[in-house]
């Protein structure tokens, strides 16, 4: 089996959309402080990145879920694998993912986080694949909107790997 990988985004292409980002939620938070909350383990990379470009205090967090699903598909069912260090009470969330697919995984997520008492809660993707999405999930910050491929690098993986590709692409086999 042989795989190939065709960038669709650069490294230089992601650090400039990372950096919009952050001027955009700098912004939009002046004056407060955020907790970001990056999902384990994909959006690892984006999160670092993109909290060092947020110039409002920042507090990072992980958190690990697991979606069971009777196929490849995400079932919605998510089970919390590592929760977060702190509780939400009164705290600016911002959740920050890799990509929103189906958008099953996220939707439970927002709603079980929503449910901790936030000031505020919002959602961060650098990747979404709109026509993949069978539950509503609103998203506040989005990176990049692609087409429906399976994207690696970034943070993104297949079988755990290609996570450490510096650059976005779409797997092909
Ligand atoms: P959802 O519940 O279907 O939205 O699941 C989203 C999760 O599926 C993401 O956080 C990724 O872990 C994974 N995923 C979805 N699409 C891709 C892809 O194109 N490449 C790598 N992982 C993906
Ligand atoms: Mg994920």
């Amino acid at each position: 089996m042989s795989e190939t990988i065709r960038e669709i985004y650069s490294e230089k292409e992601i650090t400039d959309k990372i950096k919009e980002l952050g001027r955009q939620i700098s912004r939009d938070y002046d004056g407060e402080e955020i907790y970001v909350i990056c999902i384990l383990k994909g959006a690892v990379y984006f999160a670092t990145e993109l909290t060092k470009r947020i110039t409002v205090p920042v507090t990072l967090d992980f958190m690990a879920a697991s979606s069971y699903g009777a196929n490849t598909e995400s079932s919605g069912e998510v089970k919390i694998v590592k929760d977060l260090d702190e509780s939400l009470e009164g705290k600016n969330a911002i959740v920050v993912e890799d990509i929103i697919d189906t958008g099953r995984t996220l939707k439970r997520l927002m709603e079980i986080l929503k449910e901790r008492g936030p000031k505020s809660l919002r959602l961060c993707t650098l990747l979404d694949k709109p026509d993949r999405r069978v539950v509503d999930v609103h998203v506040d910050y989005t990176g990049f909107t692609v087409e429906d491929r399976f994207i690696v690098g970034y943070g993104l993986d297949y079988a755990q790997k290609y996570r450490n590709l510096p650059y976005i692409g779409e797997l092909n086999f």
